[in-house]
């Protein structure tokens, strides 16, 4: 299908975009400029072209309407934290967890990279909005690439095309600049492939200039630059300097049968289940409860006029990790992927379907893994080769999930009334408990930590710190962050709970203790009718916890004694945990918080 209009012809009138568009356009050299408006009919003219190139499958209609897969480059599969840079003026204010380079050298060298990188390919102006458009907590930004996949994974992730550009014309908006070519150019000679990529890359952000420049990469959070570029590097830095919170967070809302309603956010490191977490289905037991999905990765969150808590989406898609995601955990996410979604590194079937570890309890006798090699269950037996990359990926609409709320996309937002920080740990953090009190909380998100997932390049297993799961995503000092977060508690009406879960706690003999998924929605339930005021807990020096008769078990047989193994707090090893809270602490103290001192020595002397 061809388009029928010019797409070079631009679409905006705001000179400031039209004179950036031509300084890149002239730096990076393409051969042609798409202004993208945005439409279903452009999203299938662009699709037809990269199955055409070779660079989409289109998937078997029947199966998966509207459904297209990718394979990327081997080495091109997850983000490159090593490679990602905040470029602050000064590197005190990118603070010990960043990588930083002076900005003027780093723009510099990034010039030259730049300098003619487009070169034979078509350069996409691509404006986005993150968060409802007209919505006052949304943030508009335009990238230019060179890759139209990501103008495709865009399409369904953010809010694209010209309702955009008339908000940029207005005038009223600061916008983003985004540049991000994949560092390929087709050089007289050089033949195209399938998925363009160079094995130098950088992920890089200005803070104070609002910009972001990543080179070399078109996967994911590395290319789709709306994401964790925007919404949380630099949205960490404009929610600092003007009073609200970027944040790595699911939005979910909990009805209960009389149709009470409560809203929480929560922390998870990436593939930690996140996703799960926000399409939970009440378990058996629970009947006539809901829970909503508002989002699964990133919330923005800012007191109202009122100074109660609220939270938007800025995305308007899931990019989900597929392995282990199948019909028994997540029901929701399988509907959400069902159809109009672009399926990244998982692999391919006979039929022209899907196929992903976990998806289904017997695999394919044969599919073609994401390499493009044949795959079958007795070689993955000889070999251990999966067939789908352990960080593949589904982009699909949060409009097509079963339980979207019905204010997802209200521009006020949803009011928060409990935070939820977690992470995947496999001894000493008890299932369920709750911070004394804010800055408690905060201390509590500050050490939290995880063991380490295939997200990110790296030795997956190891348990890191992972503060608010923001360490790969804060845009500043994270001594400063901790501040930031302490602060915004004298905004507050009311202040939200926080609370730790973990559902990954392990018994003796290596087995996880907690059945998890919907069974979840007992710990939700114990959390909202805490922030109710509602239920019972014990406290401990960690916090306050449930007494067995505190949860909710109708319709799950749960013995005491594991429930008790559950929650147990060791003080042996939790002062050994304490010890690993200094491993950061030590690196930002400087600039931590009084809070996160104090609230420590009283942790030790609870001890
Ligand atoms: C993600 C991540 O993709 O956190 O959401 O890595
Ligand atoms: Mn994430």
């Amino acid at each position: 299908m061809a388009l029928d209009r010019d797409p070079s012809a631009p679409l905006s009138k705001n000179v400031h975009l039209l004179r950036w568009v031509e300084k890149m356009a002239r730096l990076t050299k393409p051969d042609a400029i798409h202004w993208v408006d945005g439409s279903q009919q452009e999203y299938d003219a662009l699709c037809d072209q990269m199955v055409a190139s070779g660079s989409l499958i289109r998937l078997n209609q029947d199966l998966w309407p509207g459904c297209y897969y990718a394979r990327s480059a081997p080495d091109d599969v997850a983000r490159v934290e090593d490679r990602t840079f905040i470029c602050s003026y000064s590197r005190d204010a990118a603070g010990p967890t960043n990588n930083w380079e002076e900005p003027f050298a780093m723009k510099r060298r990034l010039k030259t990279l730049f300098d003619g990188s487009m070169r034979g390919r078509t350069m996409y102006v691509l404006p986005f909005s993150m968060g409802p458009i007209g919505s006052p907590m949304s943030r508009i930004g335009v990238q230019l690439t060179d890759s139209p996949y990501v103008v495709v994974n865009t399409r369904i992730m953010a809010r694209i095309g010209l309702p955009v550009i008339a908000e940029i014309d207005k005038g009223d908006k600061r916008v983003v600049p985004c540049m991000h070519t994949v560092g390929m150019p087709l050089t007289p000679g050089r033949k195209d492939v399938p998925w363009p990529c160079n094995p130098e890359k950088y992920i890089v952000h200005f803070p104070e200039t609002r910009e972001i420049w990543s080179y070399g990469s078109g996967y994911g959070g590395n290319a789709l630059l709306g994401k964790k570029c925007f919404a949380l590097r630099i949205a960490s830095n404009m929610a600092r300097d003007e009073g609200w919170m970027a944040e790595h967070m699911l939005i979910l809302g909990i009805e209960d049968p009389r149709g009470e309603k409560t809203y929480v956010a929560a922390a998870f490191p990436s593939a930690c289940g996140k996703t799960n977490f926000a399409m939970l289905v009440p378990p058996k037991g629970f009947e006539g409860w809901k829970v909503w999905t508002v989002g699964d990765d990133i919330a923005w969150l800012k007191p109202d006029s009122s100074g109660r808590l609220r939270a938007i989406n800025p995305e308007a898609g899931f990019f989900g990790v597929a392995p282990g995601t199948s019909k028994k955990t997540n029901p929701n996410a399988m509907a959400s992927l069902a159809r109009n979604t672009i399926f990244t590194n998982v692999a391919l079937t006979p039929e022209g379907g899907v196929w992903w570890e976990g998806m289904t309890d017997e695999p394919p006798a044969e599919c073609t893994d994401w390499r493009g090699n044949p795959w079958t269950p007795e070689i993955a037996r000889e070999t251990g080769a999966k067939a789908a990359h352990p960080n593949s990926r589904f982009t699909a609409p949060a409009s097509q999930c079963p339980t979207i709320d019905p204010a997802w996309e209200d521009p006020a937002g949803v009011p928060i009334s409990a935070i939820i920080f977690g992470g995947r740990r496999a001894t000493t953090i008890p299932l369920v408990y709750q911070a004394f009190n804010w800055s408690a909380g905060v201390y509590v998100g500050a050490t939290m930590s995880s063991e380490k997932t295939a997200a990110a390049v790296g030795e997956v297993g190891k348990v890191r710190r992972d503060p608010m799961a923001m360490l790969p995503f804060c845009g500043y000092h994270m001594g400063e962050y901790f501040r930031h977060w302490i602060r915004m508690q004298r905004d507050f009406s009311e202040t939200p709970r926080i609370f730790h879960v973990n559902w990954f706690r392990k018994d003796e003999q290596g087995g996880f203790i907690w059945p998890g998924f919907g069974e979840n929605m007992r710990v939700l339930r114990w959390i909202i009718d805490r922030v109710r005021g509602r239920a019972v807990g014990k406290e401990t020096p960690i916090g306050w916890v449930p007494h067995y008769e505190d949860i909710d078990w109708n319709g799950l047989d749960f013995p005491r004694e594991k429930f008790d193994q559950l929650q147990y707090v060791d003080r042996t090893a939790w002062k050994t945990e304490l010890l690993g809270h200094e491993e950061l602490l030590i690196e930002l103290h400087d600039r931590l918080p009084p809070e996160t001192v104090y609230e420590r020595e009283l942790q030790i002397c609870r001890l």
